[in-house]
């Protein structure tokens, strides 16, 4: 590390730099910088001027000589004052302390104390971009163009300091504890243990090091910025702590230990052995020495009601860990726009299943208070307390609630916060258990409390931990039966919360959660869907477009439930759909969630659009994300007369999937594998095997370079024909079966054995004369490809089954764009492709054109499902329920134009967007017979977009719809039926 002169000689030199190149932002004329000016106490390190004059003063001062490794803290009070007082001398408005790595700026006139002056904080990466960044803020702060950071950004950036040079102290603490202390270092390891890390730390103890120190560093840092908040507020008294007592664990437990037993406050004081065992440094007695100092003068009451612990937290928790255990914490908006919608009574009772830092809990705090100060009741704090329960399965993030809650008022006294540390899925209403179940609260009497039977309201954003990763020991499924839930087997962990909460939720009772928006597409969604339609009034789903939290992983909606067990209730509500593609803004949504509409409308404008629905139709199967995204030229055609399902138009659909071979590397020959065995033409024809073969819409064995071994015919002719083959070549397939089980060890067991039949057909190759390919059998043999679960159960299992013809061919899944080729001669086909055989050949052209058109393509990316890694696929249900055109319905002319346009396109190459004005003939062609020619550009934009947010994973942006029909500000019909009458004015919005 580079010594202080080498740190501010390092800057001095760029900031000169960018003066001599004329660097003159937001009009301010810098003159000249000067490094180690005589100033009467001492040397400033660094001074820049403006106009010739002292402009802004840089501190680059490091720590004392005992410590040189360590940077200074440029919060310091000493290395602040310094800075200061030579700003002063000089004239300088501005001065700055530096350290390397951070940089923090202040005003020089505003002589107030450190944490209330006005200050601006830098992270520095590079020095050359710093020195220019760094001339240009001050500049823009003195001419108004750039703000001093708000207060609650000051104090947390502040605390972020203090955090991470506490963290590098604890670092050199626990690495002595573990050098010096056996049992120490059992604990520890212990610990890592139970975290699940073990493997982590093999791989970099270092890593498990960090997480360990900040995890302490971070409760050390709490414990002391509490103490002090309740130090300034009224309603307590904490005794007083001196540092001597903090430095060593044992007497720093018992300061804990004793204000525990003076103010409560268990939560934030409970002793956590392995957390609170590091000694504090020199150094580190110093830093919360300093920041002690400091908050003698801070007011924490004063950063208002949000979640200001939460997003220190989130500041000072690396990511990829709070990632692990689905700790995202939730934007204001969305908590307020939540409870307000579901919150509605001032007597409801709340509970959010996964508070975390208690977002939700706080704007329910706020919701309560205001309805009760509207009906003129009395609302104390801890009468608003009373009223809510939080379950967090971490200590950490209900430690943060708990803190929240009281902060919420310090002038009254919090003697219970209601939330408890537990694994939400294991508790019940009324649980025995649940009342000794470890409390986050804040009571100290040894008194425990209830979540009650039932409560009114449910809020929350459940954690996002995809089925594979749920931990084995949460028992997610146990209150199927008890709710009369079938979830699939493979849902993602927030599904488990909608079907647990509903036991806690009285009947007439709210839910709103903000989920991943997965179970509104995807087929584990379905169980989910058929639940809440069973249980609930399901009142809206809200979609906001743009992503809501920071580092958000998945796609989310919120969404709003009512508890009711009337059928009739239930079928007649209406659902309504919002895509909001704004900031979100919960005052309007809610107006627009809480007015009446009627159902089957689509309605849009720019910053949002809403569809709405009867719940009756809502079905389960189908994917309702339709209903956010797909555009108004969507529905006109999926409700239209001239469209049927792919399944009523075709026989045999589906089926392609059945040349399942169980050994593709073996079925599936290349041109260099063919050379080699140089099996027969008469069992080797040409596959389609997968959708990557295909450059064009039409495909042959001509195009095609991959064989199939096909054998079934021979073998079935072969067996009826009674014939005899010589017992010398059964010989030889019988020892090349013994020679493979040799190749097996002791402890495996014995295959079966091929059946006579097998033996018969092998042998008889041979002895019909088809010596290459009864070679490449004995050669499967040895391998074991006999042996393989699918090619056992087979009756022949080196051949796979009669190959249909096929006319049509559809992807299972696609990367790129989707298209359907079609086959001029009949093929195997690999199990990634369906055959498609409609009823009637001659419609065959008709039906390629309107799936290989952008209208195609756009059904494909609505009614297929996306997938990870950017692919969408298309379920064996899904492609049966595939709408395309009817040809029955169109007359000649209009078949005639689709044949046409697809004869146009059928040899581009379906990799590269070729012939655009071919290919929007084409859309023009399908789209006529419904009379929507003209939306054929659209059309193709949206197709276009789809599929690229698909590819990228990304959401997809769906388009404002532009004047016209189902246009911005019209309500257009999602039914199919006729326009309804009496449209509820939404234009009022
Ligand atoms: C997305 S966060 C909730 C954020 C919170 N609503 C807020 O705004 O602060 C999900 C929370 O669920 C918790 N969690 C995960 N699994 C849980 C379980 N089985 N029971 C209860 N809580 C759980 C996590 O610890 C995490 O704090």
């Amino acid at each position: 590390m580079s010594h202080e002169a080498d740190i501010h000689a390092e800057l001095y030199r760029h900031v000169q730099n960018a003066i001599d190149d004329g660097f003159r932002p937001h009009g301010v004329n810098y003159t000249n910088a000067t490094n180690e000016v005589n100033v009467s106490n001492g040397y400033a390190d660094l001074v820049v001027e403006v106009d010739n004059e002292p402009f802004l003063v840089v501190e680059a001062k490091r720590d004392p000589v005992s410590n040189p490794s360590r940077d200074i803290n440029p919060y310091s009070p000493e290395v602040v004052e310094q800075a200061s007082s030579y700003a002063f001398k000089l004239g300088a408005p501005y001065f700055a302390t530096y350290n390397g790595k951070r940089c923090v700026v202040y005003n020089t006139w505003e002589r107030k104390r450190l944490m209330e002056r006005k200050s601006r904080a830098y992270k520095v990466d590079s020095v050359p971009e710093f020195a220019q960044d760094l001339l240009s803020e001050v500049a823009g702060l003195e001419s108004n163009n750039v703000d001093w950071d708000p207060s609650d950004e000051a104090f947390i950036t502040r605390l972020d300091t203090f955090h991470t040079r506490l963290q590098s102290e604890f670092l050199d603490s626990l690495h002595q504890r573990l050098t010096n202390d056996e049992d120490f270092e059992k604990k520890y390891l212990r610990w890592v243990a139970d975290q699940g890390w073990s493997e982590r730390f093999d791989e970099s103890e270092a890593r498990v090091h960090n997480d360990f120190t900040a995890q302490s560093a971070y409760l050390l840092m709490n414990k002391l910025v509490f103490y002090k908040t309740l130090e300034n507020a009224d309603a307590y008294e904490p005794p007083e702590i001196e540092l001597e007592s903090l430095v060593d664990p044992g007497t720093r437990r018992a300061v804990f230990d004793e204000l525990m037993d003076k103010i409560d406050f268990e939560a934030i004081y409970e002793q956590d052995e392995i957390f609170d065992s590091l000694p504090l440094t020199n150094t580190a007695q110093l830093e919360v020495q300093e920041l002690l100092t400091e908050l003698d003068d801070y007011d924490l009451d004063q950063l208002g009601g949000g979640d200001v612990i939460g997003d220190i937290y989130e500041g000072i928790i690396p990511e990829e860990e709070r990632h692990e255990l689905g700790q995202y914490y939730t934007p204001e908006p969305v908590t307020e726009l939540i409870t307000n919608l579901v919150v509605r009574s001032p007597d409801d009772t709340v509970l959010d299943p996964s508070v975390g830092s208690g977002g939700f809990l706080l704007a329910a705090y706020d919701q309560l208070k205001r309805l009760k100060e509207a009906m003129s009741l009395p609302a104390t704090h801890q009468g608003l307390l009373n009223q809510m329960y939080g379950v967090d399965i971490n200590r950490f993030p209900a430690h943060l609630s708990a803190l929240n809650l009281a902060l919420k008022d310090l002038s009254s006294e919090t003697t219970d916060t209601g939330v408890i540390v537990e694994d939400f899925f294991n508790i019940r209403p009324g649980d025995e258990r649940l009342a000794e179940a470890e409390s986050a609260g804040t009571e100290g009497s040894g008194e425990t409390f209830d979540i009650p039977r039932k409560v009114n309201a449910i809020i929350g954003n459940p954690p996002y931990i995809e089925n594979d990763e749920i931990a084995e020991d949460v028992n997610c499924r146990g209150h199927m039966d008890r709710v009369g839930a079938d979830l699939n087997r493979d849902s993602d962990i927030y599904s488990y919360f909608f079907t647990h909460s509903t036991e806690f939720l009285e009947e007439g009772g709210r839910l709103g959660f903000i989920t991943s928006n997965k179970w509104l597409a995807i087929r584990y969604g379905v169980g989910l869907k058929q639940f809440l339609r069973e249980n609930y009034r399901i009142k809206a789903v809200v979609k906001p477009q743009k992503r809501v939290f920071k580092g958000q992983l998945v796609p989310t909606c919120i969404t709003i439930l009512e508890k009711d067990k009337n059928p009739t209730r239930r079928d007649e509500t209406v659902t309504k759909f919002m895509l909001v593609r704004e900031r979100l803004n919960p005052e309007k949504i809610i107006n627009i969630l809480e007015t009446d509409h009627d159902a089957d409308i689509l309605y849009e404008e720019d910053g949002f659009r809403l569809a709405t629905k009867k719940q009756r139709d809502l079905d389960p199967e189908q994917k309702w994300t339709r209903y956010l995204f797909a555009p108004s030229e969507f529905w006109t055609l999926y409700n239209h007369s001239k469209m049927a399902k792919l399944k009523t138009i075709s026989e045999d659909i589906g089926r392609g999937i059945g040349d399942t071979t169980g050994a593709d590397h073996y079925f599936y020959l290349d041109e260099e594998e063919m050379e080699e065995w140089n099996i027969e033409d008469r069992f080797s024809p040409k596959a389609a095997k997968s959708i990557t073969q295909f450059d064009g819409l039409e495909f042959n064995s001509q195009d095609s370079e991959i064989h199939y071994l096909d054998l079934y015919n021979f073998a079935e002719d072969y067996l009826h024909s009674d014939k005899s083959p010589p017992s010398e070549y059964r010989e030889e397939v019988q020892r090349a079966e013994q020679e493979y089980i040799n190749t097996l060890d002791d402890d495996e067991e014995t295959p079966p054995h091929l059946s006579e039949t097998e033996i018969t057909v092998m042998a008889g190759l041979k002895d019909e004369g088809y010596p290459r390919t009864y070679e490449y059998l004995i050669w499967g043999v040895k391998e074991g490809v006999h042996t393989g679960k699918q090619c056992a159960r087979r009756k022949y299992w080196f051949a796979v089954d009669d190959i249909p013809t096929t006319q049509l061919v559809a992807p299972k899944n696609i990367r790129g764009r989707p298209f359907f080729p079609t086959l001029t001669e009949p093929m195997p086909l690999g199990n990634t492709l369906y055959r498609v055989n409609l009823k009637n050949d001659e419609y065959r052209p008709v039906i390629a054109g309107f799936l290989n058109s952008n209208v195609g393509k756009m059904f494909f990316e609505l009614q297929g499902t996306s997938v990870r890694g950017g692919l969408v696929e298309l379920r064996s249900y899904e492609l049966k329920d595939f709408s395309v055109i009817d040809p029955d319905e169109l007359t000649n002319d209009e078949q005639q134009r689709i044949e046409e346009a697809f004869e146009e396109v059928k040899n581009v190459d379906v990799h590269e967007d070729e012939a655009p004005e071919k290919m929007l003939e084409l859309d023009r062609a399908v789209l006529a017979p419904f009379g929507l020619e003209e939306k054929a550009e659209k059309i193709m934009e949206i197709a276009t977009s789809l599929s690229q947010s698909r590819q990228l994973e990304q959401e997809f942006e769906v388009p404002v719809a532009s004047d016209g029909e189902g246009g911005q500000g019209q309500i257009q019909d999602l039914s199919g039926s006729e326009r309804i009458d009496g449209q509820v004015g939404l234009d009022q919005y």
